[in-house]
């Protein structure tokens, strides 16, 4: 692939985004940083970066199969993807099957309990105020999105959710609930961003309800790098290689 990587145009918690030669392109690096409670938490979780990017590049590419079209362009190593340059629209969806959570610190539940239905909510992509929660016509009323992109975002994250919870399913794993960015393109269209990772769902095996995914870190449940070790080989069928 002739694109060259350049100038680092946004560092994040989990990932760097980088300019190509192509200015319709960037380059979206892993690493193997992990945080939690807004960065409060912080450690280097050895092999993070390969692990999310392989699962991203994999699950973009399932859900692209199943007709919802992301960022994404392909892997070009074991740590990068090349995207489509996209803004980011500064709301984060949430799709939840399972009380966990914020949702159940919200209303008092006990975690665990299966949803009637699958609840798409919306969260203000704010570091400094901590994503709030956001009724529906909030992001469309402040003038962060429009009514349009409202709709098809909870379409295309329901849409996903049918194809991730068959694909984790399989696996013998509940997919409890995760988070999905959107990003515009230059005419205005949106598609699908960011990443789909451990580190932004909850993964509870069947039967047992054991964490597979980042919550292992927020909750000090164990050791993080060797669950997502166990991700890997559960969704690749082999370890991940040295
Ligand atoms: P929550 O229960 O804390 O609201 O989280 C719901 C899902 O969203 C969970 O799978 C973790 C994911 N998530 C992120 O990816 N980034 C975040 O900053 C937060 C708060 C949650
Ligand atoms: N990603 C957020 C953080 O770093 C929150 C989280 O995932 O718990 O701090």
């Amino acid at each position: 692939m002739g694109v060259e990587r350049s100038a680092l145009l946004y560092e994040g918690k989990s990932k760097r985004v980088f300019a190509t030669s192509d200015p319709d392109l960037v380059i979206l690096e892993f690493k193997d940083d992990a945080t939690a409670f807004n960065g409060v938490k912080h450690a280097l979780i050895s092999d993070k970066g390969r692990i999310n990017c392989a699962l991203s590049a994999y699950l973009f590419d399932r859900v692209r199969e199943a007709g919802v079209d992301s960022h994404m362009v392909e892997k070009i190593s074991d740590t990068e993807l090349l995207c489509r340059n996209v803004e980011i629209v500064p709301v984060e969806v949430v799709v939840r099957n399972f009380v966990a959570g914020s949702l159940a610190k919200r209303y008092g539940l006990e975690e665990g309990g299966r949803l009637a239905r699958p609840l798409v909510e919306f969260f203000y992509k704010s570091d400094d105020l901590n994503d709030p929660l956001m009724g529906w016509d909030v992001p469309v009323i402040l003038g962060w999105t429009r009514d349009w992109e409202m709709a098809f975002m909870k379409e295309q994250a329901l849409q996903v959710n049918v194809i991730l919870c068959a694909f984790w399913d399989d696996l013998g794993i509940d997919l409890v609930d995760y988070k999905l960015e959107f990003g515009r393109r230059p005419g205005g269209a949106l598609v699908l961003a960011d990443e789909i990772t451990p580190d932004g769902c909850r993964l509870w095996e069947k039967g047992t309800g054991r964490k597979l995914d980042k919550d292992v870190f927020r909750r000090d449940l164990g050791d993080l790098s060797a669950t997502y070790h166990e991700v890997y080989q559960r969704v690749f069928g082999a370890e991940l290689g040295a």
